[in-house]
Order: C-alpha cells, then sequence, then structure tokens
C-alpha cells in the first residue's frame, strides 16, 4: 500500500488509466471537444480562482440548500477570511463577470469553463468531493431561444461524443412570486402526510419546501404523485416563455420530455430548469443540468441581467461512455521511435530525434539503455508507428531501418539519413 493515499473520493487522472474516469487521454480529447464546441457556438473561456469567498455561494445557491448547509469546503485564511473552495461555476462566473468589463459591454455575453468543483458528499461511484465540470453561462438576454441554443450546445456535445440513450428533462421553476403560491400549495398537500417523511423531508418540508419533490426515498415519492404542479401556478409569460423554449428545441429536432417535479438543488434558478439524464452511469444518472436564473446578477450586486447555463459532470460523462465502450478519437502515437543499438548509434539518434521533432514529428527514444527487443516492445506499446532503427552497421553506411509498426507484415526499408526526415509521412 502506497504509503500517502488519495483524499476519500477523489480520484487521479494518468495517461492510459484502464479506468476511462482516471484516464488522462481520455479527459483530453474530451475537454478539447468542449472547447471546439464552445468556439463554434461564440462561447469564451472564463477562468476564475479555485476558492472564493464563502458569502458568495451562500447569498446565490441558497443558505437552504444541501450544498450549502453540508456540503461547502470552507476555511479561514490567515488574514481570517472566510473562503470556500468553489462547489459549482456559475457564482463565480457571474462574480467575474461583474467583476471585469464584459458586464458593461451590453449585448448577451457568452462564456464557458472547464473547472474542479469540490463538494462534500457522501461518496459513491460517480459522485466524487472533487469533480469536473464543462459548463456555459449565457449572459444577458431572456430569449427563449438562447434557453434552446443553452441546451442545444450541451445534446450537441454529448451528440459529438458519441453518448446515445439521454433523456432530457425541462421544467419550468417560475419566479419568487410564482414559486411562493406554489409552496404554499405543496405545503398544504404535504402536511397531512408528514408522519411519512424522512428527517431530511421535514426539514426540507420547514426551510425549502421546493427540494421535497428531489426526494429519493420511495414512500415519499409515493406521496409526491399526486402533489400539485408548479405548471398550474405559472403566469401566463412563464408558461409562454417554457413552451417557446420546447418549441426551438422541437425545431432543433432535440427530443425532451417536460417534467412537472423536476427542481434542482440551487435556489438561483427561475423558469426554465433542466437536466439530462443517463442510463449508463449508474445510480447517479445526472449527467448535467443547468437552468435560468434571472434574479442572480441582480442579487450579486449586478444591473438586473437575466442569465442561463449548465454544468456537465465530466466524471460521470467518462462513466457512462466507458460503460458503453464509446471509442473516442484518440490522438496517435509518436511519428517515430528510433531505437539504437551502441554508443555511437545512440548519439546519432539521439541528434535524429531532435532533427526529427524540430521539423514537427513527434517522436520518442528510450532512455533506460535496455535491449533491442525491449526498444521495439516500447515502440510498440507508445503505438509510435514508424521504428527506426540504427546499430553500428548502419552508421558505418550512412543508413536507418526504417519498419512501420502499424502496417501488418511491413518489411524493414533501408534509407540513407539524409533522406530520412522525408521519408516518414507526417501525420
Ligand atoms: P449541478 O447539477 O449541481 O449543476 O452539476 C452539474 C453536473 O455536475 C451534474 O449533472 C453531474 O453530472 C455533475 N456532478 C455534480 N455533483 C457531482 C459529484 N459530486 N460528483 C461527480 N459529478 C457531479 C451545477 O453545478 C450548476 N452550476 C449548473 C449550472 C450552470 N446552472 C446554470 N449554469
Amino acid at each position: 500500500m502506497p504509503k500517502y493515499q488519495r483524499a476519500p473520493y477523489t480520484h487521479d487522472l494518468y495517461p492510459g488509466a484502464q479506468d476511462w474516469v482516471e484516464d488522462s487521454i481520455r479527459w483530453n480529447v474530451v475537454e478539447d471537444m468542449f472547447r471546439d464546441l464552445c468556439r463554434q457556438y461564440a462561447y469564451g473561456e472564463i477562468r476564475t480562482p479555485v476558492f472564493e469567498y464563502t458569502d458568495l455561494f451562500t447569498r446565490s445557491i441558497g443558505e437552504g440548500t444541501d450544498i450549502v448547509s453540508k456540503e461547502m469546503f470552507s476555511f479561514q485564511d490567515q488574514g481570517k477570511r472566510n473562503l470556500t473552495l468553489r462547489p459549482e461555476g456559475t457564482a463565480p462566473s457571474l462574480r467575474a463577470y461583474l467583476d471585469s468589463p464584459l458586464a458593461s459591454e451590453g449585448g448577451v455575453t457568452k462564456i464557458y469553463y472547464i473547472a474542479s468543483i469540490f463538494r462534500q458528499e457522501r461518496g459513491a461511484k460517480g459522485r466524487y468531493r472533487q469533480h469536473q465540470q464543462c459548463g456555459v453561462e449565457a449572459l444577458g438576454s431572456d430569449d427563449p431561444a438562447l434557453d434552446s441554443e443553452v441546451i442545444q450546445l450541451a445534446m450537441a456535445f454529448y451528440k459529438r461524443l458519441g453518448l446515445p440513450n439521454l433523456i432530457l428533462k425541462i421544467n419550468s421553476v417560475g419566479s419568487v412570486d410564482s414559486r411562493a403560491g406554489y409552496l404554499n400549495a405543496l405545503k398544504a398537500y404535504v402536511e397531512p402526510h408528514l408522519g411519512q417523511f424522512s428527517d431530511i423531508g421535514k426539514s426540507r418540508f420547514e426551510n425549502n419546501p421546493f427540494r421535497l419533490l428531489d426526494t429519493k426515498d420511495e414512500r415519499e415519492i409515493a406521496v409526491l404523485a399526486d402533489a400539485p404542479k408548479i405548471s398550474e401556478y405559472l403566469s401566463t409569460e412563464e408558461r409562454d416563455h417554457l413552451e417557446a423554449v420546447c418549441g426551438y428545441l422541437a425545431d432543433a429536432g432535440i427530443a425532451y420530455e417536460i417534467d412537472p417535479y423536476l427542481v434542482r438543488g440551487f435556489d438561483y434558478y427561475t423558469r426554465t430548469a433542466f437536466e439530462i439524464q443517463s442510463p449508463d452511469v449508474g445510480a447517479q444518472s445526472a449527467v448535467g443540468g443547468g437552468g435560468r436564473y434571472n434574479q442572480l446578477v441582480e442579487d450579486l450586486g449586478g444591473k438586473p441581467t437575466p442569465g442561463i447555463g449548465f454544468g456537465i459532470g465530466i466524471d460521470r460523462t467518462m462513466i457512462a461512455l466507458q460503460s458503453i465502450g464509446v471509442e473516442l478519437p484518440i490522438p496517435p502515437g509518436p511519428d517515430a521511435f528510433i531505437v539504437t543499438l551502441g554508443d555511437a548509434a545512440r548519439k546519432v539518434g539521439i541528434k535524429l530525434l531532435a532533427d526529427l521533432r524540430s521539423q514537427g514529428y513527434s517522436g520518442d527514444i528510450d532512455y533506460t539503455a535496455r535491449s533491442m527487443k525491449s526498444q521495439m516492445r516500447a515502440a510498440g506499446k507508445a503505438g509510435a508507428r514508424y521504428a527506426v532503427i540504427l546499430g553500428d552497421n548502419e552508421i558505418a553506411q550512412g543508413v536507418a531501418q526504417v519498419k512501420s509498426l502499424t502496417e501488418q507484415g511491413s518489411s524493414q526499408q533501408i534509407v540513407p539519413l539524409a533522406d530520412l526526415i522525408g521519408s516518414i509521412p507526417k501525420l
């Protein structure tokens, strides 16, 4: 057992890990795809610090939420400032937006991030204390077409990754005003059944009744099956907004389910809320989620600015991709692997490697002075396309043997060293 271990429910990434949730090569592919897609949709990257003042999160996510009440990694720094490792990406993005010239530029600001998120949750497969999210936030418009764009971006990402079987659930959670009427009705409905609710359910009833709907408890689910639906309490504009979003999604060929009981674990949502689920992760089926937050910028001290965004869990996405064996476009190994025998050949090989790299080829050499056989094995393991073999004979004749490692049964070719670089097709 290693002397030091990872903190619970965290994981390391390294190249070639068997478990895709730890394979940095596949993570790079996935993150690059997200960056490309964001460029295509005209979103620019935002990077914020890993920690923020704690009150940013209590104010935005909400005191009564699970995240704020029990999941934040909070600490005091040496100046007695109360700080918290970011438990989500939206509030920091908006804080940074307000702290930059972006907020006064007018029009719609579209930003994306790929960031580590920290929550002290009960660990499980797909539920970690540090996970990675790729997300977007679009600020400055209440147009339902923008809701649809944001959802389309998320769905396009999964399509590009090749992850099928997704379920997109959508709802409107109204506004603080329309929700007030609904929450009264929900509480009135639940109250006579409260004896059947767990301690968590009872506490939600008191502190954050909307969260009652987010239960996993079978008895509570049964009681709530006939609970009033928020759709009956929405204003006409809120209902029209949801209908318009759904219309745009249908035009874009995106299948969705309206789920009148969908709620999310943040108090900042208004109107559109959505979640993307995959049956291929296991119990933690939500691979992404998001929604509108038309009050949040103002709550954080900015001008009234509507906004919408999503966060996608990369860890869970990896689990789903592996469980159905999706082939990701993994970049090929090096163009050339230099295999040498003897000191003179090694010297020439090291110079040749530098020349190849400076000409734009990718290449590698073995630094452990192993036998030719094990160097060839290393070349194969690295996925190199060509082995360039140099021994004393070759050096004496000014040539190298070039062997393709990708074409089966291909023979070795003798190539003059002076022509070698041009003879290897560049990828
Ligand atoms: P969220 O639903 O809390 O939303 O997180 C987004 C996604 O992150 C989830 O759907 C899930 O895939 C992943 N995730 C969450 N917690 C964990 C965990 N403990 N372990 C592994 N993966 C996890 C947000 O954070 C919002 N800020 C999204 C948003 C952006 N809304 C508007 N803009």
